[in-house]
């Protein structure tokens, strides 16, 4: 018989201790987290040596009755982040920065589960419900599927699944529900970590596909520890510019599709409405013939997305030049500005140099790279590129122009948002022809300056 007694843990990293004191492991990174207390809980349900409910059996003889089954919620852009809809008894995480719009996409995606799938209950521990009221009554009327309840006693939480029994299960958030059991408070490692358990078990259970909120922390990691991320199903990320309008629902884990897809949606006076034309939602404002304006076609997960890419590039007063850079990657750009001196001998070093990407948008991808070092090099020359031109490639130290993966997919949505020419790594065009664009091969940066800027 085990004997209950209290540990020291970290609510930093999870370490656990039999002494009081700060963390031996954070303390040596020189950050000093008190260990606090908590209570072992004890063992739930018969958990005697050899004896056990679950039996192994052959892979090939495992039914599956429920579990895997897909409902569509009626929003085609989550759909396809969560790997072609809402899998029943999956949990997922969505994480994000405060006021990024998580509550509200979950209230009208709970309201579009309750017409079709059946009762949705929305747990809330961060509003009351006259705040969601509101939220909802700017979202239109309300179906009669939705419940609502402010809590943050997950047995209570429990009690109502049991009462409601409902399809769909919203959490809002992770962070603000705990456990009577433990000691620690709401939002403490072990809380997260006990709740998000609890919450799985209720979701295999029972089937209900469940949605937890996670808060971010500075870093931009989900707050709690990791091992929430590794115990739920899906982790999907909401992002955006709290000045833009537009916003990113990205997957970072799925179990039941692939990552790296992504969902477009646009925040609104009503809510968030999905964007289905992201491409030409990005292009919507871009000057035509402007020097250092570079249309750049990414692909995030199967989706190629065109975006704007902008640079200005300025003579420097004296000392350090300024590099300033939204949208992209701070130390990429330098590099590849480094590749553009050096290969190229623009003499950047006594130029200031700043890069946007338009609309808020954000490209992560080395295929954008050309487009970056191309954009610099215009405005640099304060020359234009052709306006109905797109530009793909990867660009290695070397000043080599290399191969990106997905071109067809590129250039064909670039050919349907009424672009013409494409400029593509020399080696991706090896015996190949029949591309919807007039497709034009680099084999280097300083070719490419040469080509589209002139001598
Ligand atoms: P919210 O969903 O509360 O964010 P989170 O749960 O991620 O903290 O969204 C808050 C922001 O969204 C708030 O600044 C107001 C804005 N918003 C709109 O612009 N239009 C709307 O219709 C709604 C409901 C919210
Ligand atoms: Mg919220």
């Amino acid at each position: 018989m085990a004997r209950d007694r209290s540990t020291y843990r970290c609510q930093e990293c999870g370490l656990a201790a039999a002494k009081p004191g700060t963390c031996p492991d954070c303390a040596r990174t020189g950050t000093y987290v008190q260990l606090v207390e908590e209570w072992v809980a004890p063992a739930r349900g018969p958990a005697r040596a050899g004896v056990s409910a679950s039996r192994p059996q052959p892979i090939g003889d495992i039914r599956v009755d429920g579990g895997g089954q897909r409902v569509s919620s009626g929003m085609a852009e989550l759909d396809r982040v969560l790997g072609g809809g809402v899998v029943t008894g999956s949990l997922v995480l969505i994480g994000g920065d405060p006021g990024i719009g998580k509550s509200t996409l979950l209230l009208q995606v709970s309201r579009l589960l309750a017409e079709r799938a059946g009762p949705v209950l929305y747990v809330s521990g961060e509003e009351s419900a006259g705040q969601v009221k509101l939220r909802a009554d700017r979202l239109g009327p309300s179906p009669a599927g939705l419940y609502f309840v402010a809590e943050t006693d997950l047995q209570v939480v429990e009690a109502h699944v049991g009462a409601i029994q409902p399809r769909i299960l919203v959490v809002d958030s992770i962070q603000t529900v705990y456990l009577r059991g433990l000691e620690s408070a709401p939002g403490s490692v072990s809380q997260v970590r006990e709740c998000g358990a609890r919450l799985m078990a209720l979701a295999k259970g029972r089937g209900i596909a469940t949605f937890l909120v996670g808060h971010v922390t500075k870093e931009g990691a989900i707050a709690g520890p990791r091992v929430l991320e590794h115990l739920v199903d899906t982790v999907l990320y909401f992002e955006g510019e709290q000045h833009h309008a537009y916003r990113v629902l990205r997957g970072v884990k799925n179990r039941f599709g692939s990552t790296n897809e992504i969902g477009v949606f646009e925040m609104g006076e009503r809510g968030l409405t999905e964007v289905r034309n992201p491409s030409g939602f990005f292009l919507a404002e871009r000057p035509k013939d402007a020097a250092g304006s570079v249309v750049v076609a990414s692909l995030e997960g199967t989706r190629p997305l065109l975006v704007e890419i902008q640079a200005l590039v300025t003579p420097a007063g004296f000392g350090t030049p300024r590099r300033t850079v939204l949208g992209a990657d701070y130390n990429r750009v330098c590099l590849l500005l480094a590749v553009l001196e050096k290969r190229v001998g623009f003499p950047l070093q006594s130029q200031d140099a700043f890069v946007n990407v338009a609309g808020g948008a954000r490209v992560a991808e080395p295929a954008a790279d050309l487009g970056l070092v191309l954009a610099a090099a215009s405005s640099y020359l304060d020359r234009p590129l052709r306006s109905d031109l797109v530009v793909v490639g990867e660009v290695g130290l070397a000043g080599e122009v290399r191969a990106v993966t997905g071109l067809e997919a590129r250039l064909k949505e670039a050919a349907a948002l009424g672009f013409t020419g494409a400029v593509v790594p020399q080696s991706c065009l090896t015996g190949r022809g029949g591309h919807p664009l007039d497709v034009q091969g680099v084999g280097s940066v300083d070719e490419a300056v040469k080509v589209l800027l002139g001598p």
